[in-house]
């Protein structure tokens, strides 16, 4: 049978996800901490720091009262658990999820207390002060994430199916949450949108997600020397891909980085917090 047109292009798609896959070989935990998780980005005594930004948001969507049921889950978590430390109060159950096996082990690493793991203390404390607990709670709040994650899966945003089959009730989780994952393993726009409609197969209609990410953003250092592309985003197209998704948009929040927040380890412009609910 003659291929038409449109048959012949599957496989440049292929190409492009194989090669994003490339790109993450190096990807250096470690080093993608300290470039993202440490002061300037994460200065918790300026509130234009980046983290305290994103926190704020996470506090205020998982707050408002719409947001709540059984499980929550986390998708592209990467080595980092501040996007789950105000959702963690909410739900019974939090998945965390991602594509590497170095990223599931260094959050296996915290959970189990081991020495040397990343030292999320003074997220925690930030998050308990945002929840008007004071600072001291910190250690019933880790001891509260530790006893909620009840699975660190791997996943892949590009497969129509991205968890294993089974991981999750065939009504879908109550919640999604996902910080700058899906433009950084896409190759386009096109993929962008594909992969969001992916993920939304996790969750049950009505539920929510919460979305953050990068602006204007076309590389980011995933180690040294570990350059990774990424889809540059800007607003109108974050609001497109929503809509086409299914999603009705509750709320969107825009940072723009000052100055001293570009610190030379990606060239990202500004970061979108949205919060939406599957129709
Ligand atoms: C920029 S990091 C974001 C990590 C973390 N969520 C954060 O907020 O900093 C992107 C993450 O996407 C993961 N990733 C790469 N390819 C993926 C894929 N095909 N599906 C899902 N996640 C993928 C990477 O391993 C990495 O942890």
């Amino acid at each position: 049978m003659e291929r038409g047109k449109g048959e012949e292009k599957e496989p440049c798609l292929e190409d492009g996800v194989a090669a994003m896959a490339r790109c993450y070989r190096g990807f250096n935990p470690t080093a993608y901490l300290q470039y993202n998780y440490t002061p300037p980005r994460a200065d918790f005594t300026r509130p234009d720091s980046i983290v305290p930004w994103k926190l704020a948001c996470l506090h205020r969507a998982f707050t408002e009262g719409d947001v709540g049921g059984e499980m929550l889950v986390d998708v592209g978590s990467g080595p980092t658990l501040y996007q789950v430390l105000s959702g963690c109060e909410k739900f019974g159950r939090v998945v965390l999820t991602d594509f590497l096996d170095v990223n599931r082990t260094e959050l296996k690493r915290w959970l189990g207390e081991e020495e040397g793991s990343f030292d999320w203390t003074p997220y925690l404390q930030h998050v308990c002060q945002l929840e008007g607990r004071g600072a001291s709670a910190w250690q019933e709040k880790a001891a509260r994430l530790r006893s909620v994650v009840t699975e660190i899966l791997p996943i892949d945003v590009h497969k129509p199916s991205p968890l294993p089959a089974g991981s999750l009730p065939s009504s879908g989780a109550d919640c999604l949450v996902s910080s700058f994952c899906l433009e950084s393993v896409s190759p386009d726009l096109a993929s962008f949108t594909r992969a969001l409609g992916h993920v939304s197969s996790l969750l049950r209609p009505g539920g929510h997600l919460l979305l953050i990410g990068a602006l204007g953003e076309s590389y980011y250092m995933g180690g040294p020397g570990v350059r990774i592309p990424v889809v540059p985003l800007d607003e109108a197209q974050v609001c497109d891909s929503l809509r086409a998704s299914g999603y009705t948009l509750l709320h969107l929040s825009i940072y723009t980085l000052p100055p001293d927040m570009r610190v030379g380890v990606d060239d990202v412009t500004g970061i979108f917090f949205a919060k939406a609910r599957k129709a």
